[in-house]
């Protein structure tokens, strides 16, 4: 399973890429504002920033909801790096331009899904990734996590190559169940990829380790 960082936080990007487990990065506009970036020139910038951080698949997502507009930023994005995946968001007019991106061998990922009819319609326009969002899900009052199930098994049967992206993660209990319900990448924050590291016995087995190697010093 591949691990993405879901953030536009240069400094948490570093910090996760210097772990040497990030695969890639997802951002989207609520991100982007919340580090204070404005001004398309200075948006194009940081997505370049991000792409000289992480050696992998950067998402960066389409402002337009109409079908030109949405080709129209993903001239602009593709022509940054080739590491940049253009992210849609699942509406018609997106299910168009995946479509379209697909044809021009450019790597999309389709986000906003929130159930699995939407999944296959981003599988059957040839999404390179669908991003089914799980803690908004959970947030609502159902599971999140039997999306994932879902869709996993939908796409195993039909033998579709669209990549299950598990985003919206909240905690690290969501990474693991990921894990065992097959998804093929989480997008999480730093802090649930962290949460992944403890243990309380882990940290009292390295005091009585490290009180135990002064006596031989
Ligand atoms: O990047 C898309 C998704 O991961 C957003 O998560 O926490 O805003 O529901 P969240």
């Amino acid at each position: 399973m591949k691990f993405f960082v879901d953030t536009a936080n240069l400094d948490q990007i570093r910090e996760a890429n210097a772990l040497g487990i990030l695969d890639g990065v997802t951002t989207n506009p609520s991100l982007m504002a919340k580090e204070g970036i404005k001004g398309t020139e200075n948006i194009l910038k940081h997505y370049v920033e991000i792409c000289n951080i992480v050696d992998g698949p950067v998402s960066a997502e389409v402002f337009s909801t109409d079908f030109d507009g949405m080709i129209r930023e993903a001239n602009v994005l593709t022509a940054l790096h080739p590491n940049i995946v253009i992210k849609v968001p699942m509406i018609k007019d997106g299910i168009k331009a995946i479509r379209y991106l697909t044809d021009k061998g450019i790597a999309t990922n389709c986000t906003l899904v929130f159930s699995a009819g939407q999944a296959i319609l981003a599988a059957k326009a040839g999404a390179t990734y669908v991003s089914p969002f799980i803690g908004r899900i959970d947030d609502s009052g159902v599971d999140g996590l039997q999306l994932i199930d879902q869709i996993v098994n939908i796409y195993n049967i039909h033998g579709f190559e669209t990549q299950v992206l598990a985003a919206s993660i909240r905690n690290t209990l969501h990474i693991i169940r990921c894990a065992e319900l097959g998804a093929d990448v989480v997008t999480s924050p730093l802090s649930s990829i962290l949460g992944l590291l403890y243990h309380p016995l882990t940290d009292l087995g390295i005091a009585k380790f490290v009180e135990d190697a002064k006596k031989m010093v």
